[in-house]
């Protein structure tokens, strides 16, 4: 099977083969998808050429966006130039779930997969999960996929066409009933929340403002799943301080009982996770 460089190669300059992008993102699924790249500046010139490229390769594929510049917004939005048109909205498969987003107007990553597996085989049966940043509910999903004995997913979002797509997604995997979800602000919705088992935090640029929050909707013994940035050096250091601080202020004995680098996120800069228990 050919590579996106072996097919673009013939057509661009030998000086700019190094600059050709080796992945992309494809979200979808047989019934169609869309794929989402970077390509850089110097590569300006044969972009649409790279859109065609992607579209011969993966014959699933409907439309091709760039990506410009890093996720913006409270939304978590990228901006994206179509290098091929079509549609955007699409049914993704991730394990035994469908998940359905137009990437243009809700938050979404394939790459986040692991991660949501790695949370789903924590819970145990009976849990009550507050999901406070759930976009389009994939980590809603995956939990209850993998622990159908999961009492409620509480799932606050604040970006209405994430929101739409969620209850869209509950439809999907017939999860009616299995989760709660709310629209509106994280901020203001989760005080109504107390003695839950277990807070998940997605919210890597920005989730320190709702650790307070977290720490006290949560139960003795529960557990907390903080996201946030880390640099390269020392990756959870910031974290860690953070943590400790809260964890001081508010008189609980916190204990991190896990810590994982997510993925990346920028060069020299990684998504991870602490899971905190509050004892
Ligand atoms: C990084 S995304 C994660 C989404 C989802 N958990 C996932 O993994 O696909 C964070 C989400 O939080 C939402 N969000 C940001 N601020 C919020 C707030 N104050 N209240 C509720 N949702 C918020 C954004 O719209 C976005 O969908």
């Amino acid at each position: 099977m050919p590579t996106l460089k072996d097919v673009v190669k013939p057509f661009v300059p030998r000086e700019l083969w190094d600059k050709i992008p080796r992945s992309f993102d494809i979200i979808g699924s047989r019934s169609g998808a869309v794929a989402i790249i970077e390509i850089p500046p110097e590569l300006e010139d044969y972009k649409v050429l790279i859109g065609e490229a992607i579209i011969k390769l993966n014959r699933n594929v409907r439309a091709v966006l760039r990506r410009v510049g890093a996720r913006e917004g409270e939304f978590r939005l990228y901006k994206y130039e179509v290098l091929v048109p079509g549609p955007t909205e699409v049914i993704h498969k991730e394990d035994n779930y469908l998940i359905r987003v137009d990437p243009t107007k809700a938050y979404f990553s394939p790459r986040d997969q692991g991660d949501r597996e790695d949370i789903a085989r924590q819970v145990m049966p009976g849990e009550v999960v507050l999901y406070p940043f759930a976009g389009v509910g994939p980590y809603a999903i995956a939990i209850l996929k993998r622990q159908p004995l999961t009492r409620l997913v509480i799932a606050i979002e604040l970006n209405e066409y994430a929101y739409n797509y969620m209850l869209s997604n509950i439809k999907l995997n017939k999860l009616e009933g299995r989760i709660l979800p709310l629209h509106g602000d994280a901020a203001r919705l989760m005080d109504l929340f107390h003695n839950v088992d277990r807070v998940l935090l997605t919210l890597p640029l920005g989730a320190h403002r709702f650790l307070r929050q977290a720490l006290t909707c949560v139960r003795k013994g529960g557990i907390v799943h903080f996201y946030h940035l880390g640099v390269e050096e020392d990756p959870f250091y910031e974290a860690e301080g953070i943590v400790k601080n809260y964890c001081g202020e508010l008189g609980l004995d916190c204990i991190i009982i896990n810590r994982r680098i997510v993925r990346d996120y920028a060069p020299h800069v990684y998504k991870v996770r602490l899971d905190i228990r509050v004892a």
